[in-house]
């Protein structure tokens, strides 16, 4: 199961997003996508971008003319790919000069300088707010001189810019509604790598559901580092609620009242968000969700740790008690939610008992899935100005492999009870195993393969589960 801030399709990774190729006159762009979700919508972002100023795309390295990579930096083993990738693109570089290579997002911030001038491996850096300069970029380098802007802005949210839908199923789209994070949690690059969390219009963003609708999608998912903290009421940079003019607090949209709006948009199209905060997450959300049968009824709520001690050093802004608080929320609210969460082992400092806590609100839980990581250093972060990465690496990886071992037995559970149920899915495409079977998802997020009959990607079936695999369910449709 991918994390939901990944690409549904993990294929994609890595892989040049292709424009259509009859478009645009000018030079040829091949753009690479890394890391999460927001990074695979900001490259259809950089590609409208670039296609308003004459560029068309390319699958093929051989004949571009410019590289872009957009790249991840929440982990080390994400830097080392991209590193890897552009020494891999210097013989290029030396077969055609004229080449521009340039890299775009969260590992540009960073690592402005040491790309340009130690390594010598880029042409161009530009942050995830600089896209809007690129064409200027691209110029500037084709004019002899190396070209950077890794500014991050306040407002920047790329509202009126359509994103081209590049390599989706036609089903299902990502809607990115703000950007940036201002949490702080002690071990995150984020808020160093995308800047202060600013809201995007709420008009734009139905607007962009509308649109995605009328073109046949059939389900969107609301992307933000931090979507339970949605608020807008103008624009601007992000203030609290209470810290608004009465005009302004009368126009707020904040996130429970958003999913309504997009809902609101047809019960055919189905809603889903990424990702929640524990310490943010409000009933009135829960409520909403309660409300539309087109919300997903899934919710990813990273807990990060279960001791108490472990999350005040994340600086995560909830206690293991204040976690739980919220899982009893959503189990009164919505009692068929579906939750997973994030989990990373050997913290600074996490001893024997603090690991065993979160085994033990794992089992508390019960998640239906679990994305889980070792802890990785990340510099300029929190935790790495105050706190010593002292936990040994055999240490975090035990560890791991001991709550990824609870993990299974939890999803296999979780996927057994579903056994003989009747479910709603949202066809996606044919399976990856066999063409007479259609595969899609329940509003739990479960994938689920059943024989095709006389169904197509973008049919709601209700189909009934009579087996499963560790990660799939199988059905049949009832006609
Ligand atoms: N080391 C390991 N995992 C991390 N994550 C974020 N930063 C780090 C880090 N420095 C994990 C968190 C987050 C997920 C997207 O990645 O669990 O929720
Ligand atoms: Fe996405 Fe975070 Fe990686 Fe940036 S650092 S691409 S926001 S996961």
């Amino acid at each position: 199961m991918k994390h939901p801030q990944e690409p549904l399709d993990e294929s994609r990774q890595g892989e040049a997003l292709l424009l259509n190729p009859e478009q645009g006159s000018g030079k040829k762009l091949y753009l690479e996508s890394y890391g999460c979700q927001m990074n695979f919508s900001d490259s259809e972002i950089v590609a409208s971008l670039l296609a308003e100023s004459g560029f068309s795309t390319t699958r093929n390295l051989y004949e571009s003319d410019v590289i872009l990579l957009n790249t991840c930096a929440i982990r080390e083993n994400a830097e080392q790919r991209v590193r890897t990738r552009l020494r891999e693109l210097q013989h290029l570089k030396k077969a055609k000069p004229t080449l521009v290579v340039g890299v775009l997002g969260c590992m540009a911030e960073r690592l402005k300088d040491k790309f340009l001038e130690e390594e010598k491996l880029v042409d161009l850096v530009a942050g995830p707010d600089a896209y809007r300069a690129l064409p200027a970029l691209i110029a500037e380098v084709e004019s002899g001189q190396k070209a950077v802007n890794v500014l991050l802005s306040l407002e920047e949210t790329y509202a009126d810019v359509s994103p081209v839908r590049l390599t989706g199923n036609g089903i299902s789209a990502f809607i990115s509604i703000m950007r940036g994070c201002d949490n702080m949690c002690s071990f995150c690059v984020v808020p160093f790598t995308r800047g202060r969390e600013r809201s995007r219009d709420p008009k734009s963003i139905l607007q962009e559901a509308r649109d995605l609708f009328a073109a046949g999608y059939r389900e969107v998912t609301l992307l933000g580092q931090n979507v339970d903290s949605y608020l807008f009421y103008g624009g601007g940079p992000k203030k609290e609620f209470k810290a608004l003019s009465p005009e302004e607090q009368s126009l707020a949209v904040n996130f429970a009242k958003l999913l309504r709006m997009v809902a609101d948009i047809s019960p055919q199209l189905r809603i889903r968000f990424t990702t929640s905060n524990p310490g943010d997450m409000t009933d009135a959300v829960l409520e909403s969700m309660a409300a539309y049968p087109n919300i997903c009824k899934y919710i990813h709520l990273p807990v990060q740790s279960g001791s108490t001690t472990v999350l005040d050093r994340m600086n995560r802004g909830y206690s293991r008690e204040q976690y739980l608080d919220r899982i009893a929320a959503i189990r009164r609210i919505l009692p068929d939610c579906a939750i997973s969460t994030d989990i990373i082992t050997g913290f600074c400092g996490e001893t024997e008992e603090d690991h065993q806590e979160t085994l033990s609100l794992m089992q508390e839980v019960g998640y239906d899935y679990a994305y889980m990581f070792e802890y990785s250093e990340r510099p300029k972060t929190m935790a790495a100005r105050k706190f010593k990465d002292d936990v040994p690496a055999e240490t975090k990886n035990r560890r791991l492999k001991e709550i990824i071992a609870l993990q299974t037995q939890w999803s296999k559970l979780r996927n057994e009870q579903e056994l003989g149920l009747e479910v709603d899915v949202l066809v996606e495409g044919l399976s990856k195993k066999s063409d007479q079977d259609l595969f899609g998802r329940t509003s739990q997020y479960k994938v689920v393969v059943f024989p095709k009959k006389h169904y197509k990607a973008g049919d709601y079936v209700r189909v009934k589960i009579q087996s499963c695999t560790s990660a799939t369910l199988l059905g049949n449709s009832i006609d």
